[in-house]
């Protein structure tokens, strides 16, 4: 039975079945926390409803004392604990890849995979430390309650992270979101939130956690979220040797380009990956580019975005505006688009350029090296 999503009317489904979309990017930058209407959507599978009373989560694998909890012994035992964490997907802005090479078979996100959220729960760490990890685990592998379909064989989503980062205490089993019970669509009844980390590996509808000598055997850990170099095509990919996507990388992108009386005013979200911050988004203009720094709306913090926004000269049709930011360990985005493609379109995070007042067709077709997703 497909389950129906509660999104706001405006959201783009880039795929019907299952439902993959996002918001229009004025709409994704609204609020610091985005509400669950307007929360982007990544599904590899149908969506399972699972039954709160008969949940049940195990822990299995290299620990001393394999465990299973309810809902309710998660909330009894373990101290709740609340973060804030933007998710994001490893394919945000894909499209503007793909405008440089077709990225095949892969949904066609603009800038929109990403969101923000406050999520309260329990600490892995503390359910980790209950079950004892043996010294040999050096991974902790999440498996999901959704089957999907993957190379021809039906198989739970999951994937796994570094034991190290699960025991940094803010690894989240959380069963709530923006001071809710979590959204059917976005993993309920419980599910894992990996600050800093991709968004795959914040897995919902959690129902197992495993410990591993090993990185996860799941299809969507061994073959899929790996970073290949740009000369690598499908056919030639070895997945065994690539590298396996974890941190985030630094961004930002352009959501909102206003006209006002002196001037233009730009908005967007920037974001660092593992702990870092972000600290600086410069909005760079005009042929030549002239630079100016924006400011922030929100404060910084590990793995959490900060919108911010700018106001620049009055532009001509067609003039280029563009971003890029910087973290707190001074990484900052790479200037080509060309540099960072892969066939898989991950982890692009080429500085964000548009050309100001033209419909993203025009530039589609003049410039396809400019993003055209506004
Ligand atoms: N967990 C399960 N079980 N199944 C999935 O398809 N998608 C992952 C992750 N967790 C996924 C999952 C991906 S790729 C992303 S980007 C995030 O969930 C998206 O979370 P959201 O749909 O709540 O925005």
């Amino acid at each position: 039975m497909v389950v129906p999503v509660n999104k706001n009317s405006d959201f783009i489904f880039h795929q019907e079945t299952p439902p993959n979309g996002g918001p229009p990017l004025a709409r994704l930058i609204e609020k610091f926390a985005t509400p669950v209407q307007n929360f982007f959507l990544r599904t590899h599978g149908d969506i399972p409803e699972v039954n709160r009373s008969t949940f049940r989560l195990t822990i299995a694998g290299l620990v001393k004392r394999p465990c299973e909890f309810t809902l309710a012994e998660l909330g009894e035992r373990f101290p709740a604990k609340a973060i804030v964490a933007t998710l994001q997907c490893a394919g945000n802005r894909r499209s503007s890849a793909s405008a440089i090479k077709p990225v095949p078979n892969e949904v066609r996100w603009g800038n929109e995979a990403i969101s923000n959220a406050g999520w309260k729960g329990c600490s892995l760490t503390d359910v980790l430390q209950f079950a004892g990890v043996d010294d040999q685990a050096k991974h902790v592998e999440f498996v999901g309650a959704d089957r999907c379909s993957k190379e021809g064989t039906e198989v739970y989503f999951g994937g796994s992270i570094p034991l190290d980062r699960a025991l940094q205490r803010d690894v989240l089993l959380a069963w709530e979101m923006n001071d809710r019970p979590l959204a059917t669509e976005h993993g309920a009844p419980l599910r894992a939130i990996v600050p800093g980390y991709i968004g795959a590996r914040s897995v919902k509808w959690l129902k197992e956690i495993n410990l591993l000598i090993e990185p996860s055997k799941n299809l969507y850990h061994a073959h899929a979220y790996r970073l290949f170099p740009s000369d690598t095509s499908s056919a030639s990919a070895d997945w065994e040797h690539a590298l396996e996507l974890g941190e985030l990388s630094v961004n930002s992108c352009i959501c909102a380009i206003e006209e006002v009386p002196n001037g233009v005013l730009v908005k967007g979200y920037a974001t660092a990956g593992g702990n870092r911050h972000v600290v600086r988004v410069d909005i760079g203009f005009g042929e030549p580019l002239k630079w100016r720094e924006a400011s922030f709306q929100d404060p910084p913090g590990p793995g959490i975005w900060r919108r911010w926004e700018v106001l620049i000269p009055k532009l001509l049709v067609g003039e280029i505006i563009c971003a890029r930011a910087w973290d707190s360990a001074a990484n900052t985005q790479p200037e080509d688009p060309e540099s960072v493609w892969n066939f898989k379109g991950y982890m692009n995070n080429a500085w964000h350029r548009v050309r100001f007042g033209m419909p993203w067709e025009d530039v589609k077709v003049a410039k396809p090296e400019i993003d055209y997703y506004l």
